[in-house]
């Protein structure tokens, strides 16, 4: 496929579409034409997960993608979410819709100076989030996601010392829930660190009947007053499985979408932003994933997620354990 020069540098396909292109319906066909599956993350745009074939989190997400039969996998979510499928899936083409998607978690941790880092603690089993470039899991020995982490480090003998990158909110929870001492990376995710403590309380008082669901991203005074704490995917089945009919949600508000489709006749309050940043508590990055650039990334099979054959050999096994000890 030729791929326009222009294009290349602004990361993402920017012909215009069409006037009068039913977008949904030509996505899906194209899938169909060319046995391509569509898979999102719950942040997107509720017009992408709704074309999705597939929605989850990231650790579904990986799982998902490593027992499917499609020819191209269009990963609706942020870079290091197509380079997982690609280092899983290395004969398939996997395309996420604009390169410029990454993540501020994954941008805090460049791969040469978590190597230093780990250097600098000999003898510790390095663990990283998902949430990673492939430089920076290639070293790892244990990725993890936020729904499986604290099943996998609680796996580990207690005595085995770790070194857990790059969030510091997910590692600081796991410590203190674990007992552990495990040598944190400094890094934190723009959305879920701009959470008003103040704003859920405020919230809390006006609807005092409402749980209070909170993604382990968060800052530590705001995991202390959830009622549930847990992925994306554990935070949708709780509001499904629990009596409560309010929620306030404390995590990216695209998650709202299927919580509302899940449970209709319950009511979900997006946790308020810290004063100022209005708009915060949607990710950049995963918002930039359109209906448009979807149907164009398809149309030209661009862009494709390329890992380097060394860097993907080596981070393959810390994804693979990952997925061998979520079983
Ligand atoms: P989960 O979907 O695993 O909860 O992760 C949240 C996230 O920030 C993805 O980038
Ligand atoms: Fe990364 Fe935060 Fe966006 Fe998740 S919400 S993709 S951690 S920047």
């Amino acid at each position: 496929m030729m791929v326009d020069n222009s294009w290349k540098a602004a990361g993402y396909v920017t012909e215009a579409v069409p006037e009068g292109t039913d977008l949904k319906a030509e996505i899906r066909r194209m899938c169909k034409e060319k046995n391509a599956v569509i898979m999102a993350h719950y942040y997107t745009e509720g017009v992408i997960q709704d074309v999705a074939d597939f929605v989850g989190d990231s650790l579904a997400l990986a799982q998902q993608a490593a027992r499917t039969e499609a020819d191209i996998i269009v990963m609706c979510g942020v870079h290091f979410m197509g380079e997982t499928n690609k280092i899983l899936c290395p004969e398939k083409k996997v395309l996420v819709p604009d390169l410029n998607a990454t993540c501020s978690l994954a941008e805090s941790c460049p791969a040469g100076e978590f190597e230093a880092f780990v250097k600098a603690h000999p003898g510790h089993t390095v663990i990283s989030y998902v949430n990673t470039t492939a430089a920076t899991k290639a070293l790892t020995d244990i990725v993890v996601t936020s729904g499986n982490a604290m099943k996998i480090v609680n796996a580990l003998p207690k005595e085995e010392k770790i070194v857990f990158g790059p969030d510091r909110n997910l590692g600081g929870y796991i410590n203190a829930a674990t007992g552990r001492d495990m040598v944190l990376w400094n890094g934190a995710c723009h959305v879920h660190e701009k959470f008003s403590l103040e704003g859920i309380l405020k919230l809390k008082q006006e609807h005092p009947d409402a749980k209070v669901l909170v993604h382990p991203e968060c800052k530590e005074s705001v995991v202390k007053v959830a009622d549930k704490v847990g992925s994306t995917a554990v935070l949708l089945e709780f509001c499904q499985e629990d009596s409560a009919t309010e929620f306030i949600v404390v995590t990216e508000s695209g998650i709202l979408h299927k919580m509302r489709q899940a449970c209709p006749q319950k009511t979900f309050l997006p946790a308020p932003p810290e004063d100022n940043c209005g708009g915060c508590n949607e990710c950049d990055y995963m918002r930039l994933i359109t209906l448009e650039k979807l149907y164009n990334c398809l149309k030209y099979e661009w862009p494709e997620i390329e890992v380097d054959a060394q860097v993907a050999e080596k981070a393959v096994k810390c994804i693979n354990r990952m997925l061998e000890m979520s079983k």
